[in-house]
């Protein structure tokens, strides 16, 4: 299988400025009828869909659409996760070398975080879509300023990214399963572990991925990135995941579950990142197709499509996408619903044991989300130990969801502000580490669950603070 399109070949969008609409478009949060029915359920959007197994469903986005309300009402509707179709690459973040521009990329991340999406970054170093300065570097002084780049922008949406495209399309097609020749590259062969090591630095809650195209299957390309990324990992050298980018013809290797589970079972996360698939006879089962691969392997954590509309698509005439340019679904949405819906939750949403409730060792009290509301934004608080679901805390990976939604703190939050609860979004300002002391800190600033003040009352608030393990920070299972 080759992809049929690719991106040095074609030219690039003009990127305009547009206001964004305030759009108070309200998400299905994951899980929520998993946690109310218990029974399976059948989702009626791509995102509640896709989050209902545990997986999300995200598409790109440019700004420049943003003031498009046939669009804006169809990517608030179906998806859970964006990435930047251009405005987190290089020549848009760094145009000029030291001068940074994050206008754009601040706009996807809140727009996302404000309707309970998550964000996948794209992309910290590619051959294209360099800026001209950094196109006419080369050794030492392109790697310092390579570096130097996946530092900034990695630090400046720090704890805002689920996953970053690290490096992106760093293997030559062909049967040789070797390198591409780029000024990167010349800077040595080392230059993509150094970047990796770098934006771990950066943002240590992000998933770091290798992200390519022409990956669809087993063959000399994919082989060759196989061995890197086992080899990153034999070295410990940070690498979480790998994108696959799926720009597909009228065909589909029928190898591509086998080849998606072979990474997987180096022990990376896989996700199906630009999928976009040529109109025509096969394009429904083609997307249904890469669809059921990533449901039946249980590290492949999420798909997103390569814009929104196929008048919003790359693929110029291909038709490539879900929606007609009028919103409409296409027949290929039908057959990604269908398929979604069918699949299983690899890491359900299960009752703890031992209780679902957190009490707090102080006071004797649970952990409790105040007048049991589960609006966004509602505060916790400490109060009497109860069955009611706004004390039941079940665990999703590192996510604490109650209600629905997801325990949390406003991203980057300093010590002293309250936890409140989200539509859960998957950032790091969401996930939670319980330690072996009995304090729970958060995977974002590593600040603990704390009662305020150390107080004991019912109605007590709880706030994030510098970890010390004293009893108002330490919770148990109830
Ligand atoms: C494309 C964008 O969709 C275009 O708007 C831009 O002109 C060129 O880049 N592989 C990738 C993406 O990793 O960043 C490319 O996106 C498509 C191919």
């Amino acid at each position: 299988m080759r992809d049929i399109a690719h991106s040095s070949s074609l030219p690039r969008r003009r990127r305009t400025k547009a206001i964004l609409p305030l759009l108070l478009a309200a998400l299905v949060a994951g899980g929520m009828a998993l946690v109310f029915t218990g029974t399976a359920s059948a989702g009626t959007t791509l995102g509640a869909s896709a989050a209902e197994k545990g997986r999300y469903y995200g598409a790109a986005v440019g700004t420049y659409k943003f003031g498009d309300s046939t669009y804006m009402s169809v990517l608030n509707r179906e998806f859970n996760s964006l990435v930047a179709e251009n405005e987190m690459k290089w020549d848009a973040t760094e145009p000029q070398r030291g001068s940074f521009n994050y206008g754009a990329g601040d706009r996807i991340v809140s727009h996302a975080r404000a309707n309970g999406m998550s964000v996948r970054g794209h992309a910290l170093l590619w051959h294209a879509q360099q800026p001209g300065w950094a196109q006419g570097l080369s050794g030492s002084d392109l790697r310092n300023a390579a570096i130097n780049h996946v530092t900034q922008v990695a630090t400046h949406f720090r704890g805002q990214i689920y996953a970053w495209d690290v490096v992106n399309e760093a293997f030559a097609d062909g049967g040789g399963g070797g390198r591409r020749d780029s000024n990167l590259q010349r800077t040595g062969n080392d230059w993509i572990e150094a970047a990796f090591r770098a934006a771990r630095n950066a943002d240590p809650g992000a998933k770091l991925c290798y992200n390519d195209y022409n990956t669809d299957g087993v063959n000399a390309k994919s082989t060759g990135i196989y061995n890197m990324v086992r080899d990153f990992k034999s070295r410990g050298v940070p690498i979480d995941c790998v994108g696959f980018q799926s720009h597909l013809g009228t065909s589909i290797a029928g190898d591509y579950q086998a080849n998606l589970q072979r990474f997987a079972d180096l022990g990376v996360d896989v996700q199906i990142t630009e999928l976009d698939v040529t109109q025509g006879g096969n394009q429904a089962n083609i997307y249904a197709t890469v669809t059921r691969a990533c449901l039946a392997v249980s590290r492949c954590t999420g798909i997103t499509v390569w814009g929104v509309r196929d008048c919003d698509s790359w693929r110029g005439s291909d038709n490539a996408l879900l929606f007609e340019c009028s919103g409409n679904k296409k027949a290929a949405y039908n057959a990604v619903l269908d398929a979604l819906n069918a699949g299983t939750n690899p890491n359900p949403t299960t009752p703890n044991p031992s209780g679902n409730r957190l009490r707090n060792e102080a006071s004797g009290r649970c952990l409790d989300v105040n007048g049991a509301s589960s609006a966004n934004g509602a505060q916790t608080i400490i109060w009497d130990c109860h069955s009611n679901a706004n004390q039941q805390f079940t665990q999703n990976g590192r996510a604490l969801q109650v209600m629905g939604k997801c325990l949390e703190i406003p991203a980057n939050a300093a010590a002293g502000t309250r936890v409140q609860i989200w539509d859960c979004g998957g950032g790091a300002n969401q996930q939670w580490v319980f330690n072996s002391n009995g304090t729970i800190s958060n995977a974002q600033t590593g600040q603990c669950l704390d009662v305020n003040g150390a107080a004991t009352a019912n109605g007590s608030t709880v706030i994030v603070w510098s970890c010390h393990g004293g009893t108002n920070q330490r919770w148990a299972r109830a």
